[in-house]
């Protein structure tokens, strides 16, 4: 299993960067489960606090350009691959080689996009591999998450939305909703442990029918 936790950082300059609120709970909780249970799991991880789980191969990145370079490597004998990291969906253009000083001018800052690294996993599906997305909504959660279901080609999305208490980022519990091709599933408030379990539960079981067919 391949799994990819916590934010990217997008240098502006050698002091600044953009990131996000990410803290990588969710996914070092599917790393640590996929473990215990037996799984092979490789961990491609932004910048976190956590501590590195054992047994597990650690994989760390700073960049969106690192983690989609890491991915595609690590992806290619991954049957299954959760991507729980909160990717930065633009970074800076230009990156300043000196300090920017501040003016007394207002200034922007110039973006582009990054590599959509789930959405590539998607376009150059390998046989059998199983493709779990992560979404983050505060609005239309079932309808923004089925729609990155279709356009990334992924077999499911754990969304969550950002304003339900005891969902989102920093905490210990996570509320979600597995939405695949089939059903929405709503979970209940749990811990992002007990939420990894349920995760793995359901991966397994969609693949076990496959193999029925
Ligand atoms: N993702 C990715 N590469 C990116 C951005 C996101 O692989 N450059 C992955 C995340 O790891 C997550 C899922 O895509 O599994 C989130 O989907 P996305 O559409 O990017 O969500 P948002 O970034 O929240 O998109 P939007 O801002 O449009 O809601």
């Amino acid at each position: 299993i391949l799994v990819t936790a916590g934010p990217t950082r997008e240098a502006i300059d050698p002091v600044r960067y953009i990131t996000n609120h990410s803290s990588g709970k969710m996914g070092y909780a599917l790393a640590r489960v996929a473990v215990a249970r037996g799984a092979d799991v490789t961990l491609v991880t932004g910048p976190t606090e956590i501590k590195k789980p054992m047994f597990v191969k650690i994989v760390p990145v700073t960049t969106a350009k690192e983690m989609f370079e890491a991915v595609k490597e690590e992806a290619a004998d991954a049957d299954i691959v959760c991507k729980a990291a909160a990717v930065a969906d633009y970074r800076p253009k230009h990156i300043a080689d000196e300090k920017v000083k501040k003016s007394d001018s207002e200034m922007s800052l110039e973006l582009e996009k990054t590599d959509d690294i789930l959405g590539y996993l998607g376009e150059h599906r390998l046989p059998g591999q199983f493709l779990c997305g992560f979404s983050m909504e505060t609005q239309n959660m079932i309808g923004n998450s089925r729609a990155k279901l279709g356009k990334k080609h992924l077999d499911m999305v754990a969304a969550n939305n950002l304003k339900v208490a005891g969902a989102g980022f920093q905490g210990d519990t996570n509320v979600l909703t597995l939405i695949t091709q089939d059903e929405d599933v709503s979970l209940q408030l749990m811990s992002k442990e007990d939420a990894a379990n349920v995760i793995l539960d359901k991966i397994l079981s969609i693949q076990k029918e496959r193999e029925k067919q």
